[in-house]
């Protein structure tokens, strides 16, 4: 069994978009910019945004945080992304979901200007990469693919179970799995009203548990030699830590972990990597790389 080490992982990407960074500013290029919006004080959502900026200075990146409090309205925050959009100086933002339920989320990612949606989150970049085209991709499933990549586990003609349909991380992660020169696999879907999940997850060469139930996917559930990647991050009470919890993944990692060829760890394994394909995106937009 290899333990896929996604913090590594991660750290290297960030030196290797650091040196780029470096490069363009030598050249008198102009510093990238990633801003990002939080509504509320969510504990998951203060640290994700927490580490997307510790992650820009890593990069080289400058960074901004525009904050609201939870009684925002539509349209303050409408207002905010279209400041964001017309703002010369911001090569892409990202609004931290979830927004409070007053709030239209779909409205507001529809208001992002595609160009700059470097969460991949706007209809157009979600089917300019449902067909192959270049887009901003859903940084979580971007950053499995890279990591998946990264240890030469192949997934051309195998058989990939994405757990979960989330428009965030389940939809486009089977979307790139299943991608034509890109993950190749044959992909099955497994939701709230599959008939057995256990059968579909004994058939696969690569499982992706993105449902957000601490330890779903057990031993049983699991071929041997399998590839299993874990997206879960829920926070369970834990008095025997300093914070009073710990994040616990979807698989049950002690018993489910020696029967896998490789698994990813909770933590360290594909939180590192959503942020690093955050800055890889970031990148991509200060370039105009798929957007003049
Ligand atoms: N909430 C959970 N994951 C994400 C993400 O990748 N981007 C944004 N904007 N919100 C999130």
């Amino acid at each position: 069994m290899t333990l896929i080490d996604g913090k590594a992982t991660a750290t290297a990407i960030k030196q290797q978009i650091a040196e780029e960074v470096k490069d363009i500013m030598a050249k008198g290029g102009k510093q990238p910019h990633l801003a990002a919006v939080l509504v509320g004080h969510d504990g998951g959502s203060e640290t994700y945004v927490k580490n997307k900026v510790i992650a820009c200075e890593q990069c080289g990146f400058k960074s901004t945080l525009i904050r609201y409090e939870d009684d925002v309205t539509e349209e303050e925050l409408l207002a905010c992304v279209d400041r964001l959009n017309k703002d010369a100086d911001v090569d892409g933002f990202i609004v931290q979901l979830p927004l409070p339920k007053h709030i239209d989320e779909q409205k507001i990612i529809m208001a992002i200007d595609y160009r700059k949606d470097v969460d991949g989150f706007h209809p157009i970049n979600v089917g300019r990469m449902s067909i192959g085209l270049p887009s901003f991709i859903s940084a979580t499933p971007l950053g499995i693919m890279t990591l998946l990549r990264h240890y030469n586990i192949e997934t051309s003609g195998k058989k990939c179970v994405v757990l979960g349909r989330s428009n965030i991380v389940g939809k486009p992660m089977a979307q790139l799995m299943m991608l034509k020169n890109f993950g190749d696999a044959t992909v099955t879907v497994c939701h709230s009203h599959t008939k057995d999940i256990k059968k579909e997850c004994l058939d696969a060469d690569i499982i992706v548990a993105a449902i957000g139930k601490p330890d779903f996917l057990t031993a049983d559930m699991v071929k041997e030699g399998a590839v299993v990647i874990d997206v879960g991050t829920t926070r369970v009470p834990d008095a025997t830590r300093k914070k009073g919890f710990r994040l616990n993944g979807d698989v049950k990692f002690d018993e489910v972990a020696p029967k896998c060829s490789y698994i990813t760890p909770v933590p360290g394994g594909v939180g590192p990597m959503t942020i690093c394909s955050l800055m890889k995106n970031t990148l991509a937009a200060a370039k105009k790389e798929y957007y003049k």
